[in-house]
């Protein structure tokens, strides 16, 4: 069992270092935000995730986790230090490396004797090469590092799960010796386990990214086109997806992909590209067909209401995706302000994102926590997010809650056979239209 230490308790810090310590390892978790760190501490997880703050607790109690903001204490004792700390997007789409850099150069003035960085965090190939000379430049303790690349591949909401059973671990390092230490590391989670070299590892993230947004914004594109010749998009994709060699996952169409991932590193590998004078065409293409996805409902409502002055549109879903209270860069926004512009009054509905999302949508949008509330004499309904309550909500609410049941689903949450028993419109993605609104009920 080894002492490890995970710079940046975000997502993957946070979830690495409470998962290494599940399995036995002695983890400290550092961050320089002194409120996340005492919340910590208390076993209060500052993300929404499934198991998390229960495994907190547990790990805390028998001394196999610590929280701390101290440089010393987080560096002292460490073997292993696990650099996960963002990686945001700076406006010309590249990676901001800036934390990672200073936490290159905490490793540096803190850690003693031998360590291992092993980088977590998405950053653009070449990085960890960087990552070891600042470190070794700057030692005043003759400091001896081997750096490791081992990407991270955890999906929000399902972070737990994925950390215990994903498909496959990536090590990419020039070290046998480090090499050897993480997998040895890694043991007790029965997955296997790829050995490569540090760019390939680096690229290996980036291309997973972006092949599955690819994925996806070619599932909306065939969505669109099965919509103007009356194919059934979910009965394509499964169709499709019977085929091995192409696979079921990520082929559901909706509204775009979203997320602290998929927008950014698609941007930054067209930027990478770009450096090395490759104009990555294809995913331009994908990132521009996921900006126009973003916004197919308002398009889709404009196109069957004209105008949408003045109507009350309920935005059922906030978060970028179920099971996490996460906003960055979801469809839900993009619309918000797009409904906005077309003179609508918006009331959101979400679960568990509300008050995150008050900080950073419009004043003009209401929320709600209550999906009732939302849905009372609305206009028109926006399905946004694929929320638990929203699939299960017996279809007579929207019948009987609004004022005209039109609905834009975005997630094609019901079968259109459901919807077809009620007295509704029904739009959806990539399939037919219901039209069962009653002539006294119609959109005026
Ligand atoms: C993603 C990757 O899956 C993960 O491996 C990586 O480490 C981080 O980025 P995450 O952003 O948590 O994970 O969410 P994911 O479940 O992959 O969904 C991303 C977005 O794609 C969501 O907005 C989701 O709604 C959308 N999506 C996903 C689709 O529109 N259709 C699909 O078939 C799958």
């Amino acid at each position: 069992m080894r002492n490890i230490t995970v710079i940046g308790t975000g997502y993957v810090g946070l979830v690495t270092g409470v998962c290494l310590s599940e399995v036995g390892h002695k983890v400290t978790c550092f961050d320089c935000d002194k409120e996340k760190i005492s919340q910590l501490k208390l076993g209060k997880s500052p993300i929404f995730e499934p198991e998390l703050e229960e495994l907190i607790s547990k790990n805390v109690k028998i001394n196999r986790l610590s929280f701390t903001t101290n440089h010393s204490e987080a560096f002292k004792e460490a073997e292993v230090i696990y650099l996960a700390v963002g990686t945001p997007q700076k406006e010309d789409g590249n990676a901001n490396l800036d934390y990672i850099f200073q936490a290159a150069m905490d490793i540096s003035n803190y850690a003693k004797g031998n360590v291992i960085v092993v980088t977590k965090s998405t950053v653009p190939v070449g990085t960890n090469e960087i990552i070891k000379s600042l470190i070794q430049a700057d030692s005043k303790n003759q400091l001896k590092v081997e750096v490791v690349s081992n990407p991270e591949f955890l999906r929000e909401g399902q972070a737990i799960h994925d950390t215990f059973n994903g498909d496959r671990i990536v090590i990419g390092s020039s070290s046998n010796y480090a090499a050897e230490v993480i997998s040895k590391i890694y043991e007790p989670f029965n997955i296997p386990i790829i050995h490569t070299d540090i760019r390939s590892a680096e690229m290996i993230k980036y291309a997973s990214n972006a092949f599955l947004a690819t994925k996806i914004s070619f599932i909306n594109e065939i969505s669109s086109i099965c919509e103007k010749l009356g194919a059934n998009i979910d009965d394509v994709a499964h169709g499709m997806g019977m085929d091995s060699r192409i696979g079921t996952q990520f082929l559901r169409a909706g509204i775009g992909y979203g997320g602290s991932c998929f927008p950014k590193d698609t941007k930054a590998l067209v930027q990478i590209a770009g450096e090395v004078n490759h104009k990555f065409e294809l995913l331009e293409a994908v990132i521009h067909i996921n900006n126009k996805q973003q916004i197919k409902l308002v398009t889709k409502a404009k196109e069957r209401c004209g105008s949408l002055q003045g109507k009350k549109v309920a935005m059922l879903g906030l978060a970028f995706k179920p099971n996490t209270n996460d906003i960055r860069e979801a469809a839900s926004l993009q619309i918000a302000n797009h409904l906005l512009i077309e003179g609508a009054n918006v009331i959101a509905y979400d679960p568990v994102a509300v008050e995150l999302a008050k900080k950073h949508f419009p004043q003009q949008v209401k929320f709600t926590s209550n999906l009732i509330e939302a849905l009372h004499m609305a206009d028109i309904a926006f399905i946004v997010t694929e929320w638990e309550d929203i699939v299960k909500l017996p279809l007579k609410l929207y019948e009987i809650m609004m004022k005209t049941p039109i609905i834009f689903d975005g997630r094609n949450c019901y079968p259109l056979r459901e919807v077809n028993n009620y007295q509704m419109e029904y739009h959806s993605i990539g399939r037919s239209s219901i039209l069962n609104l009653p002539k006294e009920v119609a959109y005026r």
